[in-house]
C-alpha cells in the first residue's frame, strides 16, 4: 500500500474576466504526507484550496490549471503516468468521492447498473464474468448498508442519504488504497452524517484503507482521521494529531477556524461569530432576552395530499419567537423544512394574523384519519411530526 505524498505542490488557475487573463494561486508550496493506512483531515474556509489538492492526486484538474511540484502515490510521480496506467490507478488503487458527490450519480441508469459499469472498466480482470460483478454490487450495496433490492433503484428514487451511500460504494467498488472524500457529508443532516461517518471510519479501518478526508467542519475530521491539516488561501498553516489540532492549535487560525462553530448554550458565539476579519467573542452586543414575543404558533397542524392520501408533516406544534431571540428549527432530514415552511404559512399575513398564529385552528383527533375532513382542511389536521 503506497503513501500518498504531496511534494511542494502548487496549482495556478488561468482564468479571463472583463479585466483580462488573470490568475489565481489556489495551491501554494504544499508539502503533506498521508502514510499508508492513515487518516488524515483537511480543513480550511471556502475557496482555501482543498478540492484542488485533492483533484491533483489523480490528475482532475481543469485545463486552465498548472501544477508545479509533485504528487506522489508511492514513489510513483502521478504526472509521469502514461493514461493507460493512471486509469489503471484511478478507482482500483485510488478512489475520489466528490464534493456534491450525490448529485453526480448518473440519472437515467439504475444504482445496480452503474455499479457494475465501474466494476466492468476499472476491475474487468478482478471480477471477470458478469455474475461475479453483479454478486460484487450486491456486496457493495451491504457494505454501506443499503438493502439489494435499492440496486434496481434510480438516483432519484434514493434520499440524500441513500445517495451519497452509493457513492461510497462506488469509491469502495475496486477496492482501494487510498481513498480521498471530498466533503462527503456536507449536504445531509447530522443523524445521516454520523452514520455516515461512523461507516467510513468501520470501513476505513477494517480495511486499512488510506484516506485522505476534506472538510470545512473541524468537528468532523475530528471524528474521522488520525490527523488534521489545516489550509488557509491555499497554504498549509498548520498539521498535527487531530486532537491536538482541536484542542491547542499553534496557529491562531486555527483556533479562529474552530470557534467559527457555535458553542451550544454560549450567546457569545451565536450572536458574534468569528470571521475571517477577526470579530468575535469580544465584541459580543448586549442581547436583551426580553419577554415579548414576537411570533407564536399554537397547535399547528400541517398535512399534505399526496395521491388523494393526506400526508401528515406537523402534528401539534406549539412554538414562540421572542424578541431577541434566535429559535432553531432541528430534525432529520424529511421533517425540518416541512416544519418551518408549515409554520412560515402560518404564520403569512396573507394566510393567517401575523401575531397570533393560535387561529391555526387545533385539530380533532378524527381529522387524521378522514380523507373527508382533511380535503376541507388540508392545512389543520392531526399530524405525525412533533417538536
Ligand atoms: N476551474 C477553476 N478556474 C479558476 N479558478 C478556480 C477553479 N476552481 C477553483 N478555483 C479557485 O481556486 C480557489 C480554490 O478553490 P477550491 O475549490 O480548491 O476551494 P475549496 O477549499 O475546496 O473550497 P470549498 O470549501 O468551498 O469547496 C478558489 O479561489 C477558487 O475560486
Ligand atoms: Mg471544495
Amino acid at each position: 500500500m503506497p503513501d500518498l505524498t504531496f511534494d511542494d505542490v502548487s496549482v495556478t488557475y488561468r482564468t479571463s474576466g472583463r479585466s483580462g487573463r488573470d490568475e489565481v494561486a489556489a495551491v501554494r508550496n504544499v508539502s503533506l504526507t498521508l502514510p499508508a493506512g492513515q487518516t488524515l483531515g483537511i480543513a480550511g474556509e471556502s475557496g482555501s484550496g482543498k478540492s484542488t489538492l485533492a483533484m491533483s492526486v489523480l490528475r482532475l484538474l481543469p485545463r486552465n490549471a498548472t501544477l508545479s511540484g509533485r504528487v506522489l502515490l508511492g514513489d510513483q510521480d502521478v504526472a509521469t503516468l502514461s493514461f493507460g496506467q493512471l486509469r489503471a490507478v484511478r478507482w482500483a488503487k485510488t478512489s475520489i468521492v466528490f464534493q456534491g458527490a450525490m448529485h453526480s450519480l448518473n440519472p437515467v441508469r439504475t444504482v445496480g447498473w452503474q455499479l457494475l459499469e465501474a466494476l466492468e472498466l476499472h476491475a474487468g480482470d478482478r471480477w471477470k464474468t458478469e455474475n461475479a460483478r453483479k454478486e460484487r454490487a450486491l456486496e457493495l450495496l451491504d457494505i454501506v448498508d443499503l438493502q439489494a433490492q435499492k440496486s434496481e433503484s434510480y438516483p432519484h428514487e434514493l434520499s440524500g442519504g441513500q445517495k451519497q451511500r452509493v457513492m461510497i460504494a462506488m469509491a469502495l467498488a475496486c477496492d482501494p488504497e487510498v481513498i480521498i472524500a471530498d466533503e462527503p457529508t456536507t449536504a445531509l443532516d447530522v443523524i445521516v452524517q454520523k452514520q455516515i461517518l461512523d461507516m467510513i471510519s468501520r470501513l476505513v479501518s477494517e480495511r486499512g484503507i488510506s484516506m485522505l478526508m476534506i472538510s470545512h467542519d473541524l468537528s468532523v475530521l475530528a471524528t474521522a482521521c488520525d490527523r488534521i491539516a489545516i489550509m488557509r488561501d491555499g497554504e498549509l498553516v498548520e498539521v498535527g494529531e487531530s486532537y491536538a489540532v482541536c484542542t491547542t492549535p499553534v496557529q491562531a487560525y486555527t483556533r479562529q477556524l474552530a470557534d467559527a462553530f457555535p458553542t451550544i448554550g454560549d450567546p457569545a458565539s451565536r450572536m458574534a461569530p468569528v470571521t475571517r476579519h477577526g470579530r468575535g467573542a469580544e465584541e459580543v452586543p448586549e442581547i436583551a432576552h426580553e419577554d415579548e414575543v414576537l411570533l407564536e404558533a399554537r397547535g399547528v397542524n400541517v398535512t399534505y395530499r399526496s395521491g388523494g392520501r393526506p400526508v401528515h408533516a406537523v402534528r401539534d406544534v406549539d412554538l414562540s419567537v421572542r424578541k431577541g431571540e434566535i429559535v432553531a428549527l432541528v430534525g432529520q432530514s424529511g421533517s425540518g423544512s416541512r416544519r418551518s415552511r408549515a409554520l412560515s404559512w402560518a404564520c403569512n399575513p396573507q394566510t393567517r394574523d401575523r401575531r397570533s398564529c393560535s387561529t391555526v385552528r387545533p385539530s380533532r383527533p378524527r381529522d387524521a384519519d378522514s380523507p373527508g375532513s382533511a380535503r376541507r382542511c388540508s392545512s389543520c389536521c392531526r399530524t405525525r411530526g412533533r417538536l
